[in-house]
This record gives structure tokens, sequence and C-alpha cells, in this order.
């Protein structure tokens, strides 16, 4: 059996497989993150801890945990988790949607300029990325800075209290915005050219390499056996990737949690032209989890968060009849459900009878690249109610994810297929109508999402994936990987691959004029952030 565990934005999630691949069980354990500000988002590190013995011990009620054969670790990217010289936190971790850290990035840019830092590290530095953050403590808590031994994401914080050692992967490490992706290391000059610590940062494995065994302290709280060996993991979107079978570069995966995602895999990793650096800014370039392989990512960041910020709001002002208790949600009022919305969704025309919806809660990385990015709903009519503007959310997020493919396509890669995971599966609408907006068949993965490919992730390294075939260990992986080429490297989908779905017509057509109408007005108040 294979354990699965994925330090999510809001819940923490653990999956059980079996040896095979099937299902074993399942559980998720809610939690928070704080808003201190607009555009501030932040947890501590010990909430992730405490909701995965919670979840853990909620499981092993279920199951038999000592009979665990490996456990793969995934969570969002990009947080810095800093720790002090006994690996205690520090602080609350700033998370991957946290804007304040947009003025340290240009801070940073006058040490070493945008372009050579995405020559080093592949990628532009965003906002959200953990040396953005760590430029933002610097500014304004320097004495805590000062006070820093090491630097990890919140996944690579868990594996530390369930094995001792501290690590990371090098996928989680390509979102630190301080690693070389090409080299999969480090990028240690620039990390002193910045001001850092390169010690700051541990030693990034490859992900399906073993970090530690499980501690006996650990053990005895989750019945987790002694010793079972806990992998270096994976950040999110790559163990989704290995989730739904997203290897190659034929195969896209779209994710829509709280934030959205396509990913396409690659094997290019040669330093562009000065154009097609600046044309690349707004994707991210990140390591993959499978040995020799990369991904090309654009990330929108608030996606599923726009659906589920309506519903609370909503829900809100319904409840209440006053804007009392909007910003908090509903804790005490049942919310308006997502079954409900979706239903409204559906008896509404495409483009919403000309409603637009920009999701740009939290600023937005692709195509942006911009913090100060607002929400927008553009086109307002006497005529629109509730139903419209669910309408609106869902295509405003479909259009946004179809700028991150349209740049991805531009860098050559021509996906022939998209696996759709994340909670939008649980909606035939919003999938149907992503499907008809990126043109693209897709397949629905019921089944997939971090935890589940975290555990897959296990399966590969213990040679029972069909990726590993030739071997239990990273070299007998990578050996497979490179003598089989393309086509021999391919993971199968996702065992949870169910309903295809295919673009329909005239809906895919209409599609295009709404998606430019969409991108000009974009473009439009591009200026006003
Ligand atoms: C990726 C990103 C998000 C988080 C969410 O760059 O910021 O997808 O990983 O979990």
């Amino acid at each position: 059996m294979f354990l699965g565990i994925d330090v999510g934005s809001e819940s923490l999630k653990v999956v059980a497989l079996g040896e095979t691949g099937h299902d074993v069980a399942a559980e998720q354990e809610p939690y928070t993150f704080d808003t201190p500000q607009p555009g501030w988002t932040e947890c501590h590190p010990d909430v992730w801890w405490s909701a995965c013995l919670e979840a853990l011990t909620r499981l092993g009620r279920r199951i038999d945990l000592w009979q665990v054969n490996s456990i793969g670790v995934t969570g969002q990217m990009h947080s810095a988790v800093l720790l002090d010289k006994s690996n205690a936190p520090l602080a609350k971790a700033l998370l991957w949607n946290d804007q304040r850290s947009a003025d340290a990035v240009l801070e940073l840019e006058t040490r070493v300029s945008r372009a050579d830092i995405q020559r080093v590290t592949g990628n532009r530095l965003a906002a959200g990325f953990t040396a953005a953050k760590l430029g933002w403590w610097r500014k304004h808590y320097p004495e805590l800075l000062a006070q820093v031994a090491k630097v990890v994401m919140p996944k690579d914080y868990v594996v530390f209290r369930l094995t001792g050692q501290l690590g990371t992967d090098v996928s989680d490490a390509s979102g630190t915005g301080v690693f070389d992706v090409a080299s999969r290391s480090f990028a240690r000059d620039l990390i002193r050219e910045l001001g850092f610590f390169p010690d700051w940062f541990p030693h990034a494995r490859e992900s399906i390499e073993v970090v530690g065994g499980v501690l006996h302290s650990a053990a005895s709280q989750t019945g987790l056996r002694q010793g079972t060996p806990v992998l270096a993991g994976a950040a999110d979107n790559a163990a989704s990737a290995v989730g739904v079978g997203a290897s190659l570069p034929s195969t896209a995966m779209v994710s829509i949690g709280t934030s959205g995602v396509v990913l396409v895999p690659t094997r290019d990793v040669r330093v562009p032209t000065d154009e097609e650096l600046r044309s690349r800014e707004p994707l991210h370039l990140f390591c993959h989890a499978l040995p020799n392989t990369w991904y090309r990512m654009g990330v929108t960041l608030s996606a599923g968060y726009s659906l589920q910020w309506f519903r609370r709001m909503l829900s809100s002002a319904v409840q209440t009849g006053t804007n009392k208790g909007i910003e908090k949600g509903t804790e005490t009022n049942p919310e308006i459900s997502f079954e409900a919305v979706n239903a409204w969704a559906q008896h509404v025309e495409s483009a919403a009878e000309g409603l637009y919806f920009l999701p740009y809660l939290t600023g937005e990385r692709t195509p942006l690249m911009n913090a100060n990015a607002r929400g927008v709903f553009f086109g307002l009519a006497a005529n629109h109610d509730a139903r419209h503007m669910v309408r609106a959310v869902m295509e405003g997020v479909g259009f946004s994810l179809k700028d991150s493919l349209a740049l991805i396509e531009k860098t050559g890669a021509m996906p022939g297929t998209v696996q759709l995971t994340g909670g939008v599966v649980n909606s035939l609408v919003w999938s149907q109508l992503i499907c008809d907006i990126l043109g693209l068949p897709i397949g629905m993965q019921s089944r997939a999402g971090a935890a589940y490919g975290a555990a897959q992730l296990c399966r590969v390294a213990a040679g029972l994936h069909p990726t590993a075939q030739t071997g239990s260990d990273k070299e007998g992986i990578q050996r497979a990987l490179q003598s089989q080429g393309a086509s021999g490297s391919h993971l199968s989908a996702g065992d949870g691959m169910g309903t295809v779905l295919q673009p329909r017509m005239p809906a895919t057509d209409n599609f295009q004029l709404y998606y430019q109408r969409y991108q000009a007005i974009v473009r439009t108040l591009q200026g006003l952030w």
C-alpha cells in the first residue's frame, strides 16, 4: 500500500493506494489560511502538521497504516517556511497567492536584472515566489530573517515532522525563484547576488528519492510503521500531472483547484533567445517530478477560488441582508451550494449574454504577471442576475486558462489532449465550458489530484508504475526514460480516467469570438493596474 499526502491551501488530503494503483481509502482535514490584509495570505506550518496527524488518525481507524510501503508528500508551492537553528518555524508562512512581495521583486531586480534571473532560473520572479517573500521579510523584519537557518516549502515541513530530515525536491525547489531548473540544482551564485545565503536551502533531490524513514514519535502518533520510507515528494502540480499521466508534451494537464493551472511537459530547456525570454515571462518552466523531464505552466491565481468567493459573497448577502460578515463568509450559515450554482450556469447563454469576468481577485500571474490586477465584471446589464454572474465567473476562468495554453503553444508545444483534474471535475457544466473554450478533447480525471499523484509517485519509485518497469531506483527510472525515448517514458493516464468530453460546435467557434472580446477587455484595463 502507498500513501499520498497533499498539504493543500485549504485542506490536507491523504490517499492510500494499493499495489496495482487502486484506491484503498482517503481522508481530508480542512483548515483556513489567514488574510490579515487584502492580498495577504498566511498560515502557520504547525496547522499543516496538526491537520496531517488528524487526517492520518482518521485514516488509521479505517485501514492498517502499518501496511504502508512508502509515503509521497506533495503540497502547495512557493511558501517560505522559515526555520531557526533548531528547525522550529519562525513565523507564519506567506502563501503562494500572497501578493505583498510585489515591491520586493522590484528591489531584487535592482540587484540582478529580470532577464538575468530568468536566464539562470528559467523563470521570471513572481511576487508569490519564495525568494520574493524573503525580500519582503528582509525589508520589514530584518531581525527575524537574521535568525533563519533553513528555508523550505510546506510539504518539506511535513516531511521533516514525519522523518526528522530536512530536504526538498527539484519540482518544489523550481518555485523558489533561485533554482536553476536546467541543471536541477539551486543557483548558489544568484542566491548570493540577491543578498541571501545558499545554505538556507537544503539539497534538492529528485522527487522519487527517499529523504528518510518515519520517526518513532511520528509513528506512535499516527500508526505508521517506524522507518517507513518517505520520498522527497513533489510540488502539487507536478504530482497531479503524474496522477493524470501528463509526462509527455502531447498531454496537457489542466487543474482547477484554488488556483488554475495549464501544465505541458517538455524536454526543451535550452536557454531561450532574448525575444523568447520576453514572450515567456508570464509562464513558468519547472522541473517535473520525473527525472529528465520539465514542464511549462501558466497559473491563474483565483480559479476555483473565484467561484468560491462568489458563492460565499452571495450566501452572506442573502443570509444576513447586510454586508455584516461578508468578509468572513458564512461559517454559521449554510452556503449556496456548488450544485446550485452549477444548475444556474446551465440555464444561461454563453458569454453570459454580454457579461464577462476577469478572475484577478488576488492579482494575476499568467498572462499579466501583475500582483495589483483585480477582478472585474464587465458588461453588466439590467437583465443580468446571479445566474449570469456565475456563468461569467466559470467562463472567465476558462478564458484565463486559454491565455496560458496559447502562451505555452507559442513555445512550440502542441498538446493533443487535456487531462482535467481538481474540484472542477465535479461540475459537468464547467468542465464542458473549459473543453469548448480550449477547443481540445478533455479527459475528466475524477479520482486524480495531488495526493493521488503523490501516491502514484511511490509506485513509480517502487518500480510498480509503467514508467518504472526496468528498475526501482532513480537510476533505473532514468535509464528507462532515456533508453525508451519519448514513448517509453509515457505514464499511463490515471485510472480515474472517466468521461472524455469533446469540444462542441457551434459553442467552440463562438467561444473564439468571445475570447477575443475578453482579451480586448483585459488589454484595455491592463494599464489601470
Ligand atoms: C503554482 C501555484 C499554485 C499552488 C497552489 O505555481 O502557485 O498552483 O501550487 O497549490
